[in-house]
């Protein structure tokens, strides 16, 4: 296991640090990305851990057994697109319900084997979910910063685990910024966007995507920080160098029209994101003002010919029920993938993976409603 981290924005290298110190930033302000100068291609077991060859942790992990999620064959929607074939990666088979946890077990260990003895987040609710139970599990204490319009039920999950629930008035940058502070304290970093190696663990989703299909030709990502879609991503490039694939797959970010900044830069053919005004979105876990790896997720769709689409909140209402019929019940975020195919024009012969990024349950007044 040997990674540098890299910055994506002044190409800075730092070696990982030893013992009880974590490096989470470059000292330009920007977040950094784990690289694997030699990417060693070595999956044995199950779920996350069966990468672990390319995971940035030695040791006994903290896991409840994340990953190794269904993938599920559209059958009765497929005729409604002209392509060969449409798979929907279900995440929220993962312990807390979406693939937060994917990204958390591996933080989790790095705060363990260091000796932490607190980690602190800033959700708009699943990721605080998942680190909330994690935590528990790990025996450590969670502080977890949430914004305004969180559904009960994530906050349900956080606070039945025992975590401590802060709650920020104003947007996702606001609890970011109070959690911030409390990492000043003593805490382990525990985000997405700023904590590089909770995105090794999402890259999972990729490789499995990779073992049960194959490359598929585009992978439709709901998007908020834009973690998620620059971890798949990474995915395959890491199998490219590995000499297991020469072709990578068009990644596709969505958005919610009503906070759409990576949409609305990619069109504009710009890496400076845009804090959109306002933003209000049934689709609250990818309500994302301002995203942390914007740039990242922009590389991404434009390094691999994809695209980036804003949908209605009635195509994603509309999405969450075509999602029922293949007997799938997602959340607004995760059927918004769903709700942008309409956008795609595909050949016959595409393969397209479709990332169901939360269960339906963790928010089931927005499609009750
Ligand atoms: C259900 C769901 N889908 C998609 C995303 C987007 O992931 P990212 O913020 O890494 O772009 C999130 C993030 O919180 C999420 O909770
Ligand atoms: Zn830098």
């Amino acid at each position: 296991m040997t990674f540098v981290l890299v910055c994506p924005a002044c190409g800075m290298e730092y070696r990982p640090p030893k013992g009880k110190e974590e490096r989470y930033a470059c000292d330009c302000g920007s977040v950094l990305l784990v690289e694997w100068p030699k990417p060693k291609w070595a999956p044995k077991g199950r779920g996350v851990w069966r990468y672990k060859s390319l995971l940035p942790f030695t040791g006994k992990p903290a896991t409840m057994g994340e990953g190794g999620t269904g993938l599920v064959n559209a059958r009765e929607l497929i005729g409604e697109y002209t392509v060969k074939e449409l798979r929907f990666k279900t995440e929220g088979d993962n312990p807390t319900d979406s693939f937060k946890d994917r990204g958390t077990t591996v933080c989790m260990s790095r705060a363990l084997k260091k000796g932490f003895k607190r980690v602190s987040v800033a959700s708009t609710g699943n990721m605080g979910a998942s680190v909330a139970s994690y935590a528990a599990f790990a025996n450590l204490e969670a502080r977890v910063f949430v914004p305004k319009g969180i559904p009960d039920e994530k906050i349900a999950q956080m606070i039945a685990v025992g975590a401590k629930l802060h709650k920020v008035k104003g947007t996702f940058r606001d609890a970011v910024d109070a959690m911030l502070l409390d990492v000043k304290k003593g805490s382990y970093l525990c985000e997405t966007g700023l904590n590089p190696y909770y995105l090794e663990g999402e890259k999972t989703i990729g490789f499995e995507l990779y073992e049960e299909m194959g490359v598929p030709d585009r992978i439709v990502v709901p998007t908020g920080t834009g973690g998620l879609i620059t971890s798949i991503y990474k995915a395959f490039k890491e199998l490219k160098r590995a000499g297991k694939t020469r072709k990578l797959p068009q990644m596709v970010a969505v958005q919610a029209k009503r906070c759409s900044p990576i949409v609305d830069a990619w069109r504009k053919g710009t890496e400076k994101v845009k804090e959109p005004k306002k933003a209000n979105t049934i689709a609250s876990a990818i309500m994302v003002k301002s995203p942390f790896n914007g740039v990242t997720a922009l590389r991404a769709i434009d390094e691999s010919g994809g695209c980036a689409i804003g949908v209605t909140e009635t195509a994603i209402k509309h999405a969450i029920r075509e999602l029922g019929r293949e007997g799938i019940f997602a959340e607004p975020a995760s059927a918004a993938a769903l709700a942008a195919m309409h956008e795609l024009r595909h050949k016959k012969t595409d393969k397209v993976a479709l990332i169901i990024t939360g269960h339906g349950l963790k928010d089931p007044a927005a499609f009750l409603g």
